[in-house]
């Protein structure tokens, strides 16, 4: 693997010497033309809102359930409002998030993975040809509380750490909240997905700087989430994430006080294609800076992943039953861009 450079020192760099050329490998010349397909669709699709206080709600709840069903299906992202986690506990999350990125170069790579290692601040590990991302990143393993390695969990702001462990636990309980609601729709007891998807809970905080060829960048490439839910805070108020939908991009706008949810991999092979993960992609700006936090709910590595009976009722298997272990390998070595790595997983 090759190891890419800081993103944010490089948007420095390039910010105070405007001569400067940005390396060919974050360039993409096909993406203008996509650009140009976003500014011409007039934005009347909007992902669905899913207000979890009406989910909650006896009276209401069958209603925003169908909504929620529906959203699962059609779309495989929705933002979700009244979620319920303390504002304060969001915004504090901002802020240190906010600080740490803003601290200098050698004060956050203290905290850089160690080799081989996944966790920690850095960029994503580049296996073969694939274009740059123009972003940096910090991931970290979330829960369980005991699978925590605080070797990589930053000192600094001071309240990083008890930040994080508060906003981490708000998150498990809305994944929980969602994983009933969705067993529900499926017609399936509430424990088979509790039972799967229970424990693990990874953060990814992202970190996007301007960039001078903001059109011909990605912050992230296309891709598919690989466990079954990801819970995604837009920690800035500018646009950048885009979701596939019948071939075209749309972007998902930042909505205050929203949580943007998703369906990932394990839940499309769980529910035999009933819920679709979706690919999506990140744009950057050219002035102004993105941060992002996403955490993903998937499966332990031991747990078996394939469609489950309850949904198959003894029709068609369309995917592979394996270890989510072994899923992740082919998720990994898979061309990594797009959502050609599940035909490795269909039957
Ligand atoms: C993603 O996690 O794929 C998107 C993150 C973002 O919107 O920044
Ligand atoms: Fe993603």
């Amino acid at each position: 693997s090759i190891p890419a450079e800081n993103v944010q020192a490089l948007a420095n760099e390039t910010s105070m010497n405007p001569e400067m050329e940005i390396p060919l490998r974050y360039i993409r010349p096909d993406l203008d033309h996509h650009q140009d397909n976003i500014n011409k669709i007039i934005v009347d699709e909007v992902v669905p809102i899913i207000d979890m206080k009406r989910l909650l709600d006896p009276n209401l709840s069958s209603q925003e359930s169908s909504k929620l069903h529906y959203a699962c299906m059609e779309w495989g992202f929705f933002q979700v409002v009244n979620h319920g986690v303390d504002d304060e506990v969001i915004e504090k999350m901002k802020v240190d998030l906010e600080e740490f990125f803003k601290l200098p170069l050698k004060e956050k790579e203290v905290f850089a993975p160690l080799p081989g290692g996944l966790q920690g601040y850095g960029q994503k590990l580049v296996l073969n040809e694939e274009k740059l991302e123009w972003q940096d990143m910090m991931f970290l393993i979330t829960q369980p509380v005991l699978a925590r390695n605080f070797r990589f969990w930053p000192t600094s702001p001071p309240t990083f750490r008890s930040t994080l462990d508060k906003y981490s636990k708000e998150l498990k309980s809305v994944s929980m909240s969602l994983f009933a609601a969705i067993a529900k729709n499926l017609g399936l007891n509430p424990q088979v997905l509790h039972d799967v998807f229970k424990e693990q809970q990874r953060m990814r905080m992202n970190y996007y700087p301007p960039c001078p060829k903001a059109n011909q960048v990605l912050g992230i490439n296309p891709h598919t989430d690989a466990g079954a839910l990801t819970i995604l805070l837009q920690v800035s108020d500018v646009q950048g994430l885009q979701i596939k939908k019948n071939g075209q991009w749309l972007p998902v706008q930042p909505l205050p006080h929203a949580l943007v949810v998703n369906i990932g991999d394990a839940l499309e092979i769980m529910t035999n294609g009933k819920y679709a993960s979706v690919e999506h992609r990140v744009m950057v700006n050219n002035k102004k800076e993105r941060l992002s936090i996403a955490a993903y709910h998937s499966p332990s590595f031991d747990k078996i992943i394939g469609p489950l009976p309850e949904i198959v009722q003894g029709g068609k298997e369309y995917y592979k039953t394996m270890k989510y272990e072994e899923y992740m390998e082919f998720h990994f070595l898979a061309k990594v861009e797009g959502k050609n790595h599940m035909d490795f997983m269909k039957l």
